[in-house]
């Protein structure tokens, strides 16, 4: 079999062909896999015959699971959570704002792998938005004062007891789990070099990112608000369509993702693995 990757076209994104994963990869696959997903950011495996032993095999080849905070994994799967919506299920969308994943931790994933278990036959794609063009694009004068600032990220608005997804009013059928650790902090460049490639680009953003080290929190707050409307600007932008049997698996370090609705009165499901973070 040959690998092909096609890419997208657009901000992000390629489609890979000619591979079983199914099968464990030999050393030279897996180094053809990682060359184009550090080149396009979001690779999509479609037409896969694979379950959740294949997705593990498949994220331990690219580093290892990563620590999953705050989700109950599926039963049986240490390290598989599900990405779930039920048909008639009415509480918001999973992961709708930007984010990139648990970019509050000390040592966040360096990717996510999300397997295909149940698509909707439309919507529900996931948007990539690629940080490095997000980078590039800005004016320089811009860039200069963005450079060197410090975020201060938590996980408190989403999964602290009073966060998102601990509202009582609202029922996911996802098994989510808010904790009191959610209250910490971690601080992370904002526009950190990409550890595998040295790009410059942003990382994560508002919501996740909660304050800039060293500023007035309205100020932080009114920037970070600026800069995550350039960050998800619709030309850094790609839209991942979904197929019954496809893996998509991304860069937190270089673009951030969101989940869109528009499956009403549809299931859908996914396996979520995390990779670790790259430690070179
Ligand atoms: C996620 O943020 O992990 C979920 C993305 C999606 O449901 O499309």
């Amino acid at each position: 079999m040959t690998l092909r990757v096609e890419p997208s076209g657009g901000a992000c994104g390629a489609r890979v062909t000619g591979i079983d994963l199914s099968q464990p990869l030999d050393p030279e696959t897996i180094a053809e896999i990682r060359k184009a997903w550090l080149e396009h950011h979001v690779l999509a495996f479609p037409d896969q015959a694979i379950g959740d032993d294949d997705l593990e095999r498949f994220t331990l080849a690219f580093g290892g699971f990563g620590e999953d905070p705050f989700f109950a994994p599926i039963p049986g799967r240490e390290h598989i959570a599900a990405i779930r919506r039920e048909a008639e299920e009415t509480s918001p969308i999973f992961a709708e704002n930007w984010h990139a994943d648990w970019s509050f931790r000390e040592h966040p994933p360096a990717g996510t792998c999300l397997m295909a278990v149940d698509i909707p036959p439309h919507g529900g794609d996931t948007h990539f938005a690629n940080q490095h063009l997000a980078w590039d694009m800005l004016p320089e004068v811009r860039k200069a004062e963005l450079a060197d600032l410090i975020a201060v990220h938590s996980a408190r608005l989403a999964y602290s007891p009073e966060g998102t997804y601990a509202a009582r009013d609202k029922q996911w059928s996802m098994d989510i789990r808010p904790g009191e650790a959610a209250y910490a902090t971690q601080t992370h460049p904002l526009v950190p070099a990409h550890p595998e490639t040295g790009r410059r680009g942003f990382y994560s953003t508002l919501g996740y990112i909660i304050g800039i080290e060293g500023m007035a929190q309205d100020r932080a707050i009114a920037l970070l608000r600026e800069v995550q409307q350039w960050q998800g600007d619709e030309p850094f932008v790609f839209a991942q369509k979904w197929e019954p049997g496809m893996l998509v698996m991304w860069d937190n370090r270089s673009v951030l993702h969101r989940a869109t609705g528009g499956y009403e009165g549809h299931r859908r499901e996914l396996h979520r693995t995390t990779i670790a973070a790259w430690r070179g």
